[in-house]
């Protein structure tokens, strides 16, 4: 019998995701440049060898595949997919889908997708959420590429994707980029979610001078209200985790210097290409930055020395209340980011994302996997087409919140405490929902010195000022 899907890439992901497959029941042929890798995979697959078909050439592997022969390809991003890709193509005949799983450039993926056109061949970019974790019991799965090549794949992919009330996370996006852009935006969100909650920390640690375990118990307190996610979840548990070696808090025992692997950047990248404003996913990805400047940060704290603290708050439950209510405003604004950058995309390259599939596959399985995503699919099942914030429930919501969130933001702000993304958030709402704002000045400024000429709010034609001709005297 032949093998439903092949799987390229055993590393930790890979494998995960191979298993995940063979254990829903689909049968899958393996492969890995390295056989060990292979062999070592087959040996520990216990129960799951029968639905798993072991190969140590392309050319077996590609001929224990029923075609047409969906083949995904889980390896490190960037050039090794190329490789792979060449490698593999001489084996494959027509009809057959190369499907790239990791976190890829979207445009690598509309490259790779048009390298294709004038084959027989086709591509999948497909966005995979969910860590080790979900790619084994059930990632959130971010589909783009031509609507046949998604119904070859459908019945797999759902079978072992992450299940939210019974309704799988899974979709096809649009052609080509969609899938791993939508994943690109996933984790441009992601980058300012664990930025907000990391700021929010900050200000218990550094303002009130909470202990990482009573951190750690509000995060847990605050996960059985309506900040209920996965990223909260795990807050809890890491600042309550004791480092084996010191007995210190783990966290405590942590250098404060943070990675990234790029995709908080193209979201953001991606996000000034389109004209969109995801401030607070630029300050997240500006937080990681000067993270990473840890001895310059060090040396500037010699040179500058650290503001005094404002008074703490007098009623500690009232400021831990603000300070919840803050991180869902703050969330919200990164939300409405997000989810307005993807929109100009699906206008700039015709994918037509349909955002209340986006938000419903998002709601379990995924890294920002929520309750949250839950409201959000209703919003957007209702209007599709406009900014989160001015959808009728979150309109409330940030009504509600926004008032917390400038008590926190000034707080932090009068103490010297860091808080980029959740300030970024804060200016979101107010320049968005003030209708008259201060770039009349900007463009007058514009005219003056380049002559750039500006609209009248009469809509009088005259574009020009009579700059230097002054306002008349009393
Ligand atoms: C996920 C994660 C996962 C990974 C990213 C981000 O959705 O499962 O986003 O893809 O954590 O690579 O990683 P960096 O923080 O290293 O950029």
């Amino acid at each position: 019998e032949q093998a439903e899907i092949g799987l390229i890439g055993l590393g930790v992901m890979g494998s995960n995701l191979a298993l995940n497959i063979a254990e829903k029941g689909n049968r899958i042929a393996v492969f890995n440049r390295s056989p060990e890798a292979t062999r070592k995979f087959f040996a520990e697959a216990g129960d799951l060898q029968g639905q798993i078909v072991p190969c140590e050439t392309l050319e077996e592997f590609v001929a224990a595949i029923r075609p047409p022969r969906p083949i995904i390809i889980m390896i490190k991003a960037g050039e090794p997919v190329d490789q792979q890709m060449a490698a593999l193509k001489p084996y494959l005949s027509a009809g057959d889908i190369m499907i790239d799983a990791g976190n890829a450039n979207f445009r690598d993926t509309m490259r790779r997708f048009d390298s294709l056109k004038d084959s027989d061949l086709t591509f999948i970019g497909m966005g995979v959420s969910g860590g080790e974790e979900g790619a084994r019991h059930g990632p959130s799965i971010m589909v783009g590429g031509t609507e046949e090549s998604w119904k070859r794949v459908e019945k797999v992919l759902t079978s072992i994707s992450a299940k939210f009330n019974n309704d799988p996370c899974v979709a096809w996006l649009g052609e080509n980029g969609a899938g791993h852009f939508v994943k690109t935006i996933h984790n441009g969100i992601e980058y300012a979610d664990m930025q907000m909650i990391a700021e929010i920390y900050g200000i218990l640690r550094d303002g009130l001078g909470m202990s990482a375990q009573e951190i750690g118990e509000v995060f847990g307190r605050w996960n059985t209200g309506r900040l209920n996610s996965y990223l909260i979840e795990i807050t809890e548990k890491v600042l309550k985790a004791a480092d084996p070696v010191s007995g210190e808090a783990m966290v405590d025992m942590i250098v404060d210097r943070a990675g990234q692997k790029g995709t908080g950047k193209w979201s953001v990248i991606e996000a000034q290409n389109m004209g969109v404003a995801a401030t607070a996913i630029e300050a997240a990805v500006a937080g990681r930055i000067l993270s990473s400047q840890k001895s310059e940060r060090e040396a500037a704290e010699k040179i500058l020395g650290l503001p005094a603290s404002a008074d703490a708050p007098k009623d500690r439950e009232v400021f831990l209340a603000d300070l919840e209510n803050a991180l869902l405003a703050a969330k919200i604004g990164a939300y409405a980011q997000g989810f307005a950058v993807m929109s100009a995309a699906s206008a700039e390259f015709n994918w037509n994302l349909p955002m209340p599939t986006i938000a419903r596959i998002w709601r379990a399985g995924c890294i920002i996997r929520s309750q949250f995503l839950d409201e959000i699919t209703s919003a957007f099942t209702k209007d599709p087409d406009v900014n989160l914030i001015v959808t009728p429930a979150f309109a409330d919501m940030v009504k509600e919140t926004d008032g917390a969130l400038r008590r926190v933001v000034s707080y932090a702000v009068l103490s010297g405490l860091p808080v980029p993304a959740l300030s970024s958030a804060l200016a979101y709402f107010d320049a968005y929902r003030r209708g008259r704002g201060t770039a009349n000045l900007i463009q007058a400024q514009r005219d003056f010195f380049g002559a750039h000429g500006f609209e009248r709010v009469d809509g009088l034609d005259r574009p020009h000022g009579p700059w230097g001709s002054g306002l008349s005297q009393g």
